[in-house]
C-alpha cells in the first residue's frame, strides 16, 4: 500500500500542480487521514459558540465525532463522541446544552469534562475513574478552539508564538459569531486549500475582491502601497508585524502560520461591496489604515482580518471528492446585529467570493480527473500554494516510509 503512495509521490514534479492519483487514490486518502488530518492541529470554531457551561457543539471529520463543550469551570474541553461501554455515540444534535453526556444506549453519564460520574450495575471492582471519555488535546488561542486527536503532536506554540503579538490589536477572544455558513464543495479538500491559497485565479474570477484588494497587483505597486500601509499602521493601534512563516518552515505535522499584511486598493477601508466598514471597530484598533491581514493557522484554516471585522475559513474534508467549507464572520462582541452591522452587507463579499471558488474548484476536480490530465508549471504567483505542495509533499513521503518501515518490522 504505501510502495503504491510512494510511487505516486515519485512521479511528483517541483514546481509542478499535483498528479491525478494524489487526488483520486483511495490509499492516498486513508493515508491523509492518518498523517495529516488526525495530526494537525484542526480550528474548530470560536469559543463565543458555547459562552455558558454546558454548552456544545460537535465537529465531525474523518468518521471521528469530537464533542466541544464547555465545563463547570468554564474550561473547554473535547471529548470523543464515543461512550466508554460500548462504544455508542452519546450527543447526536450539532450544537446544544447538556448538563450532563449521558449515553441514552445504557444510561452511563459522564460529567462535562468527562469523567464517568454513574454507571448502573457495573461488576465488582469497576473503576469508574478508568472510564472517562478520551479528551483530546485542546489549545484556545485568541478565542479560537483548536483540538489535536494526535496526543504525540507537535505542541501549538508555535502559532501562538508568532501570531500572539500582532494578533493581539484584534481582540479576537472579544469577538462573537455574527454568522457562520457551510459551503459544500465537491472536491478534494486538496484543490480548495491550493485554491484558497493563491490569488493568481483573482483577476479573472473575483471582479468583486480585486476592485478593493492588492493581492494581484503588480509587485512595484504593491511594495509601495504595502509601505503606505505599514507606514500608517502604528497610528491605528496595529502593529507593523509581517510573518511570513508558512508551509515551509512549519515545525511539523500542521503547525503552520502566517500573518500578511497587503494594501487595500481605491480608498477601500475594509473587505465590503464599497469598501466601506461593515462593523465597528475590532480591539484597540482605532482606525483604518487601507490594510489587510491574510492569517495562515494550520493546514486547513486561515483568514481574512480586517479592522472591523474577521472572516475564518475552515476547510474540513468529507470524502475523497467532498470538502466543507465552512466560513465564519467575527465582529466587535458588543456589536448589535440590525445597529452596529447588517449581516447581509457583512457578509456579502465573502460570500460571492467563495460561490465563485467553488465553481472554479469544482471545475478543478472535474479536469484533474480526466485520464488524460498532466500536472502543468505553477506561477510565481502560486508561491504559498507551492509552499502547500511542499508541505504536503513531504508530510506524505514521510508517512509512506515510516509506515513502510513499521509493516517491514
Ligand atoms: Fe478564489
Amino acid at each position: 500500500m504505501n510502495a503504491g503512495i510512494n510511487r505516486i509521490l515519485d512521479t511528483c514534479q517541483a514546481g509542478y500542480a499535483l498528479p491525478g492519483a494524489l487526488y483520486q487514490d483511495p490509499q492516498v486518502y486513508e493515508c491523509e487521514i492518518r498523517a495529516i488530518f488526525l495530526k494537525s492541529w484542526l480550528y474548530v470554531g470560536h469559543q463565543s459558540r458555547i459562552p455558558a457551561r454546558g454548552d456544545y457543539f460537535l465537529f465531525e471529520i474523518a468518521g471521528e465525532s469530537v464533542i466541544v463543550v464547555r465545563d463547570v469551570d468554564g474550561q473547554i474541553n473535547a471529548l470523543l463522541n464515543v461512550c466508554r461501554h460500548r462504544g455508542s455515540r452519546i450527543c447526536d444534535e450539532p450544537e446544544g446544552h447538556e448538563p450532563r453526556l449521558v449515553c441514552r444506549y445504557h444510561g452511563w453519564t459522564y460529567g462535562l469534562d468527562g469523567s464517568l460520574r454513574a454507571a448502573a450495575r457495573t461488576p465488582e471492582g469497576f473503576d469508574r475513574s478508568q472510564f472517562g471519555l478520551r479528551r483530546l488535546r485542546t489549545k484556545v488561542f485568541a478565542g479560537l478552539i483548536f483540538v489535536n486527536f494526535d496526543a504525540g503532536a507537535a505542541p501549538f506554540d508555535a502559532i501562538e508564538r508568532d501570531l500572539e503579538e500582532p494578533l493581539r490589536p484584534y481582540r479576537l477572544e472579544r469577538t462573537k459569531v455574527a454568522h457562520r455558513q457551510n459551503y459544500a464543495i465537491a472536491s478534494n479538500w486538496k484543490l480548495a486549500v491550493e485554491n484558497y491559497c493563491e490569488c493568481y485565479h483573482c483577476q479573472p474570477a473575483h471582479p468583486e475582491y480585486s476592485v478593493g484588494h492588492g493581492r494581484a497587483i503588480p509587485e512595484a505597486e504593491y511594495a509601495s502601497l504595502l509601505e503606505q500601509v505599514m507606514e500608517r499602521a502604528p497610528a491605528v493601534g496595529l502593529t507593523q508585524h509581517l510573518v511570513r512563516r508558512s508551509w515551509l518552515d512549519s515545525d511539523a505535522f500542521g503547525v503552520d502560520r502566517g500573518f500578511d499584511r497587503y494594501p487595500l486598493l481605491r480608498g477601500h477601508r475594509s473587505g465590503s461591496r464599497d469598501g466601506g466598514p461593515v462593523a465597528p471597530l475590532l480591539g484597540s484598533i482605532t482606525g483604518y489604515d487601507g490594510g489587510t491581514t491574510d492569517l495562515h493557522l494550520g493546514p486547513m484554516t486561515f483568514g481574512l482580518a480586517y479592522c472591523d471585522h474577521v472572516v475564518l475559513y475552515r476547510f474540513t474534508p468529507r470524502g475523497q471528492r467532498s470538502t466543507d467549507c465552512e466560513i465564519t464572520w467575527l465582529v466587535n462582541e458588543s456589536a448589535v446585529e440590525g445597529r452596529d452591522y447588517d449581516r447581509a452587507a457583512l457578509t456579502w463579499l465573502w460570500d460571492v467570493t467563495t460561490l465563485a471558488d467553488k465553481e472554479i474548484i469544482e471545475r478543478n476536480q472535474a479536469g484533474v480527473d480526466s485520464r488524460y490530465y498532466e500536472p502543468g508549471p505553477l506561477s510565481p504567483m502560486e508561491d504559498f500554494t507551492q509552499r502547500f505542495l511542499n508541505w504536503y509533499l513531504a508530510t506524505m513521503g514521510d508517512a509512506a516510509r515510516s509506515a513502510a518501515a513499521a509493516a517491514g518490522g
